[in-house]
């Protein structure tokens, strides 16, 4: 079994190629005796958000190269392979080579990950998953079952499982059905390091399974509904969902959610979660052998 000993960071739209490149030589900075060996963490990329500003998101791209981190995660794009070909493209990367990560939400796309873009790593997410997913995705275990079984026994890369896993008995299953690991999202909003708020934490402890949605509302209301055709994202059913529900029109969405999180009314509060949730009672921190 081989084993990926990589923290991933998401990367969002706002990235700025010197605001990156700052972070991570903080990060670097924080790891002792690093020296020149690769920065034990990992970029996140959207890819519909690259697409959006092309040669901008190139150099940030490219930053993240140069600072020697140890995986770029990519996902949600129509295009990832062009992205794929860019990064192995790069200059950079003929220095500092990090291992490129694709999460996948179908077979499909999974056998071209692997055949086609040749990927270091690939990551299945199931429909259970936190966040942005295919609202078509089939469950995290049978889609990791349907994908081990396609791919070539002897030259597949490892394949991580995610979505729905919050503690090690779970992760421990997707090891026996054959993942090299697992993935996990929802489970590290709980943690003291996590930017989330405690009004989103608290939202989060009390929560479970059932009330979390598969739902576009949540980007309806924010504005940022631009993610490929069957991309939605899992979050705590709220007021947004039930305005959507009784026919709320996108103008209407905004301006509520606008004025609901100025006046910090929780009843429209955005909290991404997957199904895991139910399993996770307690805020803990994020080191390693915690789960
Ligand atoms: C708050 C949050 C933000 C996420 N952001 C991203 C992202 O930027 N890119 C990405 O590929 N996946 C993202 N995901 C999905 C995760 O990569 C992962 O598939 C998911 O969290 C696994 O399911 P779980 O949340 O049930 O553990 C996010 C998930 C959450 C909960």
């Amino acid at each position: 079994m081989q084993s990926v000993n990589t923290r991933l960071t998401s990367l969002l739209g706002a990235a700025t190629p010197s605001k990156l490149r700052e972070e991570l030589l903080q990060a670097r900075a924080s790891v002792s005796d690093l020296g020149n060996k690769p920065l034990p963490i990992g970029c996140g990329f959207i890819g519909w958000i690259l697409d959006s500003q092309e040669e901008q998101y190139k150099e940030v791209v490219d930053t993240a190269i140069e600072s020697g981190v140890r995986a770029i995660w990519v996902s949600f794009g129509n295009d990832l392979p062009r992205w794929i070909n860019y990064i192995r493209g790069s200059p950079a990367y003929a220095v500092h080579k990090p291992l490129i990560f694709a999460q996948v939400t179908s077979l499909e796309e999974a056998i071209k990950a692997v055949k086609d873009w040749k990927v270091d790593v690939l990551v299945v997410q199931g429909n259970e998953s936190g966040g942005h997913g295919s609202a078509t995705a089939p469950s995290t275990m049978v889609l990791l079952s349907e994908v081990l079984a396609a791919l070539p026994k002897d030259s597949a890369p490892p394949v991580l499982a995610a979505g729905g896993i919050a503690n090690g008995t779970q992760a421990a299953a997707y090891l026996t059905a054959g993942a090299s690991g697992a993935v996990l999202g929802t489970r590290f909003l709980l943690t003291p390091e996590s930017p989330y708020s405690d009004a989103q934490k608290s939202v989060l402890l009390g929560a479970t399974s059932l009330q979390t949605v598969r739902s576009l509302a949540f980007d309806d209301a924010r504005g940022t509904n631009s993610w490929p055709a069957g991309i939605d994202g899992r979050g705590i059913r709220n007021k947004i969902v039930g305005d959507v529900e009784t026919g709320a029109d996108a103008q209407t969405l905004q301006e509520r959610f606008r004025a609901a999180a100025q006046a910090g009314d929780p009843d429209y509060l955005l909290v991404w979660s997957g199904q895991g949730i139910s399993l996770v009672n307690d805020i803990k921190p994020a080191k390693v052998g915690n789960i």
